[in-house]
């Protein structure tokens, strides 16, 4: 499966947010990272935020929100082409995936370190691709959960779509993560706060790590 390079936003900076996402035209796609002070102990952006992006690149919003099922039309209607939701968050994801398609995006089921597939796999027809965080989420910068890694090798070996990869990703913890069966690279801080490269030559350095 093609390698994909994906800039989280979260860590750009917000004064010049149009810019940041120019920086990273050579992605894949960018992804935005919803966060309500609720489900994660952090607030960053809404739909208002999302909507002013002006990019050619397909934009993927992770709701890290309680009742998720309450934003899905405003981020659709923002722009999103895939939103993915928590399983933490959910009774029952089903109705949230159908209300996602109804919308014309894709549906994804992000699950955090601590939570074992035995929580998703009952979905997992349902859904268009899987986000194992390797790391806790509320916050960029934090450093890769590798306990996560035979989970994703787990999940490789019973789900053949899309397997996304978010939190402490750099040259190394991506490597780690495609030898385990992730395909899609969310990239923050490693991309925005690199002290030696451009986000474009970051975008550049996977590509030749990952043809
Ligand atoms: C949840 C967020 C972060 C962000 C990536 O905390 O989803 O994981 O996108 O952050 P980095 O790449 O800086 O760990």
């Amino acid at each position: 499966m093609k390698i994909q390079i994906i800039p989280s936003i979260l860590s750009a900076d917000f004064g010049h947010l149009q810019d940041e996402v120019d920086r990273v035209s050579s992605a894949d796609s960018i992804q935005v990272d919803v966060m309500d002070g609720h489900f994660v102990p952090n607030i960053s952006m809404g739909p208002a935020i999302q909507k002013s992006i002006r990019t050619k690149l397909p934009i993927e919003t992770h709701l890290m929100v309680s009742n998720p099922e309450k934003f899905i039309d405003a981020f659709a209607d923002a722009g999103s082409r895939r939103i993915i939701v928590h399983g933490e968050a959910l009774e029952d994801p089903l109705p949230v995936f159908e209300m996602i398609h109804r919308r014309g995006c894709e549906a994804g089921l992000a699950i955090n370190p601590d939570t074992p597939l035995t929580r998703i796999t009952p979905y997992l027809d349902a859904v268009d691709m899987v986000l194992c965080m390797t790391v806790f989420p509320g916050f960029g910068g934090q450093s890769f959960i590798p306990s996560v890694l035979p989970k994703i090798t787990e999940l490789r070996k019973m789900f053949k779509k899309d397997i996304e990869v978010d939190g402490g990703i750099n040259f190394e913890t991506a490597r780690r993560c495609v030898d385990a069966g992730a395909n899609l690279l969310i990239v923050g801080s490693f991309l925005y706060r690199n002290e030696e490269l451009t986000p474009q030559q970051v975008i550049a350095k996977f590509r030749e790590r990952f043809p």
